[in-house]
C-alpha cells in the first residue's frame, strides 16, 4: 500500500502540487504522510506528520513560505515496519541529511543492510526498512560513485517490493525513481513531470503517462525529461500512453456522507455500464471482445479457473459455482493463500485463469500470476477494475469490470461487477463449449433488469438501517449460506468487519452442525443468506430450526417467502426474487453491503479509510 507523488516542473509550488496528489492517493494508505523539496536555496526541506494528508496539508499552508521549491516528492503510509509515529513517517534521510527517500513496498533484507551500514557508521533514526535506501546511497556516493551510479547500486542491492523516489541537494534538479513490484507511473506534462503510484492521480497537466515495470529505474528533470534505464545501467524505451483513457479519481462524494454510500447507490448504474457492449440482449449472446483472440485457447482450456483475493476471491468463488452449473469445469484460489507449493501443473497446464482484482495491483495476486506464468502453461487472463493496472498489462487479455474508480476502502461496486462478469464470462466460455445453457431467455431476462432489482435493494436503505439500529449492541456475527449464498456470507462478513471492527466470520451454513452450532448462544447473531431457487432449500429451513431450537438468533435476509421460514427467525430482510439463481448473489451483496454500512455508521466509524487497512494491498 502506500501512496507516493512527485512533481518536477517550472511553477514553484511543489509542496502543494504534491499534497493534492497524496490527497488522492489516501486510499492507499492513510496512517500518516509527508513531503520533502529543494528550496530556493538548495536546502532539502522534510514535513512529516501523524495523521490523515489533510494534517500535512495544515503544515505546508503554515509553512508556505519557507516551502517555494519546483521539486517535490511525497508519501502517504500504511506501515509495514515500524510503528505509526512521526519518526517513521516517509521521506526518511542519509546521516547529511542531504538525501531523501519515499517508498512503497516491503524490503526483505534490511535487517542485513542495516547491519553493514551501522557496522559502516550509519545512524539509523527510524524503526522503517525504507530508511537502509537513502544510507545506502549516501555509503555508495561516499564511494565516489556519481549519484546515478549510487541510485543505481543502492536499488540493486534491494530484496523485496520497491517503488522509491529520491531527492537530493546533491542532485538539484532531479528525482530519481526506481520500481520492482509495486506500482509507480511518470505523468507527462509541458515542462513539467509528475509522478504517482496511481496514475489516476495525475491531474489535467499531464498528457502522457509512462508506467514503470520491474527492474526499471530512471530519472525525471526538466532539461532531460524522462529517462529509464535497468538496473544494469542500460537505457530502456518507454511507451507513452495517453492519459485520456483512464478514469479520474474525484474526491467528491456528491452529496453522500462517506464514498462507501455513494458506491453501493451507483451500483445499479454501474451494473449497465459494466454489461453494455458486451450483452447482445436481442440475440440473447455474451460478447467479449477482449477475449475474442483467445477464443480456440479458451475453448480447448479443460479447466476455468478464478484467482484473487478478499472480495475478489469471494467474486472468484461465486465465478465458480455458477461456471460449474453451466457446466464448465471451474476452480477457484486464494491468491493470498497460493504458492509454489500449490501449483498443480496437470491443471494449471489445462487451464484458462481469470485474475480477479479491483487495483490490479495486489502484490498477493501479482504473485501468483508470476509463479503461474513460471511454472504453467496455463492462459492467464484479468478481470480487473483499473485500467492500465500492473494485473491488466502483465495478463495476455481480460475483460475491465468498468466499476469506476471505487475510492471505499471495502470494495461494493467492483465486487459486484466482478461478479457479473465472472458470470457473463462463463455463459461466454459455456457458449465457446457448446454448452447448452438452459432457460436462456430467463436469464438474458433477469440480466435485463439486473440494474432494477438492484435498485430496490438500495431502496431498502431505511428498512435495513432501522435492523442495523436494532442489532446495535451485537458483538459477534455469523453469515451463513450455503452453494450460491455462501460467497456472499463470506462477503457479508468482511464487510461487517473491515468497517465495523465487530466480530465476524463467515460459514457455510450447513456446516454448522459439524461443530460451530456450539458456539450458538444469545450473545451471537447469525445472518442467514438465503435464496429461494437454492437446491436445498429444505436443508436451509432445517439448519436454520437447529440454531433457533438451542435459542441462537437468527435473522434471514433473501428472497424466499417469509411464510416458508421458521417463525422463531428475530429478522427478514426481503430481497427481489428473480427467476435466475445465478443473479440472486449480485441482490444479496447490495443488501449486506447496506448493512455492515449502517452498523458501521452508527457505531461512528471512519467508514472509508477503516484502521490498518488500505484500498490496495501492494504488500505481502
Ligand atoms: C474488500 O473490501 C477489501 N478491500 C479487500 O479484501 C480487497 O478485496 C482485496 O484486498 C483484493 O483487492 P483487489 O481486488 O484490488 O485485488
Ligand atoms: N515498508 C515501508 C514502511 O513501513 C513502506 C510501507 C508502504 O508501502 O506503505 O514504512
Amino acid at each position: 500500500m502506500c501512496g507516493i507523488y512527485g512533481y518536477i516542473g517550472t511553477d514553484a509550488d511543489a509542496a502543494s502540487v504534491v499534497v493534492s496528489g497524496l490527497q488522492k492517493l489516501e486510499y492507499r494508505g492513510y496512517d500518516s504522510a509527508g513531503l520533502a523539496i529543494i528550496d530556493a536555496n538548495h536546502n532539502l526541506k522534510i514535513l512529516k506528520q501523524v495523521g490523515y494528508v489533510s494534517e500535512l496539508n495544515r503544515l505546508v499552508f503554515k509553512k508556505s513560505k519557507e516551502l517555494i521549491a519546483k521539486v517535490g516528492i511525497g508519501h502517504t503510509r500504511w506501515a509495514t515496519h515500524g510503528r505509526v509515529n512521526k519518526a517513521n513517517t516517509h521521506p526518511h534521510i542519509d546521516c547529511h541529511k542531504q538525501i531523501a527517500v519515499v517508498h512503497n513496498g516491503v524490503i526483505e533484507n534490511y535487517r542485513q543492510l542495516q547491519r553493514q551500514l551501522i557496522e559502516k557508521g550509519h545512524r539509523f533514526t527510524s524503526q522503517t526498512d525504507t530508511e537502509v535506501i537513502p544510507h545506502l546511497i549516501e555509503e555508495f556516493l561516499a564511494e565516489g560513485l556519481k549519484f546515478r551510479q549510487a541510485f543505481n547500486q543502492a536499488l540493486s542491492r534491494l530484496v523485496g517490493a520497491w517503488a522509491v523516489a529520491v531527492i537530493s541537494e546533491l542532485d538539484l534538479d532531479t528525482i530519481w525513481i526506481g520500481r520492482h513490484s509495486s506500482p509507480l507511473a511518470v505523468g507527462i506534462g509541458d515542462s513539467q513531470l509528475y509522478l504517482s503510484s496511481d496514475a489516476r492521480a495525475f491531474d489535467h497537466q499531464v498528457g502522457n503517462i509512462v508506467f514503470l515495470e520491474d527492474g526499471h529505474l530512471g530519472s525525471l528533470s526538466v532539461r532531460r525529461g524522462l529517462k529509464l534505464f535497468n538496473l544494469k545501467g542500460k537505457p530502456i524505451n518507454y511507451t507513452l500512453i495517453n492519459k485520456n483513457g483512464l478514469d479520474k479519481i474525484e474526491m467528491d462524494k456528491n452529496g453522500y456522507d462517506h464514498f462507501m454510500l455513494k458506491e453501493i447507490c451507483q451500483q445499479p448504474q454501474v451494473c449497465r455500464q459494466s454489461y453494455q457492449g458486451r450483452i447482445d440482449f436481442k440475440e440473447k449472446k455474451v460478447v467479449l471482445g477482449g477475449l475474442f483472440n483467445y477464443n480456440s485457447q479458451i475453448k480447448q482450456s479443460r479447466f476455468i479457473g478464478f484467482v484473487g483475493c478478499g472480495s475478489s476471491y469471494h467474486a472468484g468463488l461465486l465465478a465458480e459455482i455458477i461456471g460449474r452449473e453451466l457446466g464448465l469445469s471451474t476452480f477457484s484460489l486464494d491468491s493470498s493463500n497460493f504458492g509454489r507449493a500449490d501449483v498443480d501443473k496437470y491443471v494449471l497446464n489445462n487451464s484458462s485463469l481469470f485474475y480477479l482484482s479491483q487495483s490490479g495491483e495486489t502484490s498477493d495476486t501479482l504473485n501468483a500470476l508470476k509463479i503461474i506464468k513460471l511454472e504453467t502453461q496455463a492462459l492467464n487472463l484479468g478481470i480487473v477494475n483499473v485500467v492500465g493496472s500492473s494485473l491488466a498489462r502483465q495478463v495476455k487479455a481480460g475483460v475491465y469490470t468498468r466499476a469506476g474508480i471505487e475510492v471505499g476502502v471495502a470494495a461494493t461496486k467492483s465486487f459486484l461487477t466482478q461478479v457479473l462478469i465472472g458470470l457473463i464470462t462463463a455463459i461466454y466460455i459455456a457458449d465457446l463449449k457448446g454448452m447448452k445453457i438452459k432457460s436462456r431467455q430467463r436469464l438474458f431476462q433477469d440480466l435485463k433488469q439486473l440494474p432494477n432489482n438492484i435498485e430496490k435493494v438500495v431502496g431498502l436503505s431505511k428498512e435495513i438501517k432501522q435492523l442495523a439500529k436494532r442489532i446495535l449492541s451485537v458483538d459477534k456475527f455469523m453469515f451463513l449460506g450455503r452453494r450460491l449464498a455462501y460467497p456472499i456470507a463470506l462477503e457479508g462478513s468482511l464487510k461487517l468487519k473491515e468497517i465495523s471492527y465487530k466480530f465476524s466470520y463467515g460459514d457455510k451454513l450447513g456446516s454448522l452442525k459439524h461443530g460451530p452450532l456450539a458456539i450458538i448462544d444469545k450473545d451471537n447473531l447469525v445472518i442467514a443468506i438465503v435464496f429461494k431457487h437454492d437446491t436445498d432449500l429444505s436443508k436451509n429451513i432445517s439448519n436454520i430450526h437447529e440454531i433457533t431450537a438451542r435459542k441462537g438468533r437468527v435473522i434471514v435476509m433473501g428472497d424466499v417467502n417469509q411464510s416458508s421460514l421458521p417463525r422463531s427467525i428475530e429478522d427478514f430482510i426481503k430481497l427481489p426474487s428473480l427467476s435466475t439463481a445465478w443473479l440472486t448473489p449480485m441482490v444479496a451483496a447490495v443488501g449486506v453491503q447496506l448493512l455492515a454500512y449502517y452498523l458501521a455508521l452508527l457505531l461512528g466509524k471512519e467508514i472509508d479509510r477503516p484502521r490498518y487497512l488500505a484500498k490496495s494491498v501492494t504488500v505481502n
